[in-house]
């Protein structure tokens, strides 16, 4: 067993007593701080930056050094997936992601790998053994894959989008080659996942992003069956599901077999312990935007959120991920309100 000095996140997870509510802040390796974008400068590109793992460790560990969290998040993306199935993605700067080429018949989901981790996705599981060795135990490093439906989005789609049309119209027309496709992806992220896991990685994030362009009976058809065989696959260690947007699906997440589910900031804390249950450990969920207001504010606001989740059975995050323009100090606020907490 690895020697944690701190383990409140997994013991958090777990449903087990924490002394205190842990936090930590999706996209909290990334362009809020200095420190980032002059590592990202010296990369030369994102795709750079994720694919040398010793960069990629670097940016990773920053966070914990510069912002106290109690866990890192490995740097990459949920599209490093894709690409190892065959897609390659481009990172258009001021953009986003774009893939050249996209998914239009049964052929082209025929063409796609079930890929291997240990040769596609090397880069990563070796940052991951780097940011092992140089955390040392101090906190736990958290591995992360994308949802298959929000994946199957970026692949058909070919870029990010308002309302993902052109995935959707599959969904509707063609049911055989997005289930061809969500069953692709899903076997290479039951691997991917293990493999972080095996490289070290101390818990596992899924993350639905495109959850909420879905109605609830599209959700059940083509996300929630994915998320739940990757649920049932992942046993090593603990399992979040944070599905952007399905407020409708929070009762379904409560049958999953994961042990946190994460909430976005339009979720109402009370109401989603009462359909999520007693049973896993919620994750979230102040809005972002509370951080480009006053330290006081801040405070007050996370403060009040804690007051309705309750110190135990919780991780402290935002309900999405920090905005790159946030001031780091009020960043720092946000995590040393959690800490310093007393109910
Ligand atoms: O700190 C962390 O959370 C770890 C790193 C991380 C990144 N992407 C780095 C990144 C994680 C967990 C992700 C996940 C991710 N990527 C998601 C799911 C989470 C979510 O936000 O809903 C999604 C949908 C993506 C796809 C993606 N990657 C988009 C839409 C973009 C462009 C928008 C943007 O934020 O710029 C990216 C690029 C990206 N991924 C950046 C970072 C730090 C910015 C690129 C840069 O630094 O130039």
């Amino acid at each position: 067993m690895e020697n944690l000095q701190n383990d409140l996140i997994l013991r958090a997870a777990r449903g087990q007593q924490v002394e205190r509510v842990p936090v930590w802040m999706m996209r909290q390796a990334g362009r809020i701080l200095a420190e980032y974008r002059a590592v990202r400068e010296k990369a030369g590109s994102f795709i750079q930056l994720a694919t040398t793992p010793e960069l990629a460790a670097e940016v990773t560990i920053q966070p914990v050094d510069i912002l106290g969290v109690d866990a890192a998040i490995i740097f990459s993306d949920i599209l490093v997936v894709p690409e190892a199935m065959g897609l390659p993605y481009v990172m258009e700067e001021k953009v986003g992601p774009i893939f050249p080429t996209t998914i239009h018949s049964m052929a082209d989901v025929e063409k796609l790998r079930v890929a291997n981790p240990e040769e596609e996705l090397k880069y990563v599981l070796d940052a991951i053994k780097i940011v092992k060795s140089e955390l040392n135990g101090r906190v736990p490093l958290i591995g992360f894959a994308g949802a298959p439906f929000t994946l199957l989005c970026y692949m058909i789609e070919g870029k990010g989008s308002k309302t993902f049309s052109k995935a959707k119209k599959a969904l509707y027309s063609e049911p055989e080659l997005s289930h061809a496709l969500l069953q692709k992806i899903t076997d290479t992220t039951i691997a991917y996942l293990k493999a972080q896991i095996a490289a070290g990685a101390n818990l596992v994030q899924i993350f639905d992003s495109w959850a909420g362009i879905l109605s609830p009976e599209q959700y059940r058809i083509y996300s929630l069956p994915y998320i739940a065989q990757i649920c049932d696959a992942i046993t090593e260690v603990p399992v979040t599901v944070f599905a952007k947007g399905a407020f409708f699906a929070r009762e379904d997440m409560g049958k999953l077999n994961c042990d946190v589910v994460g909430l976005d900031w339009n979720m109402d804390i009370a109401e989603s312990r009462k359909l999520v249950g007693n049973s896993k450990t919620l994750q979230g969920n102040l809005d972002p935007c509370v951080l480009y207001s006053s330290f006081d504010e801040i405070k007050k606001h996370t403060r009040s959120m804690i007051q309705q989740f309750g110190t135990q059975k919780y991780i402290a995050n935002l309900g999405h991920g920090v905005y790159p323009d946030t001031n780091p100090d009020k960043v720092k606020c946000f995590i040393d309100t959690v800490k310093e907490y007393q109910a």
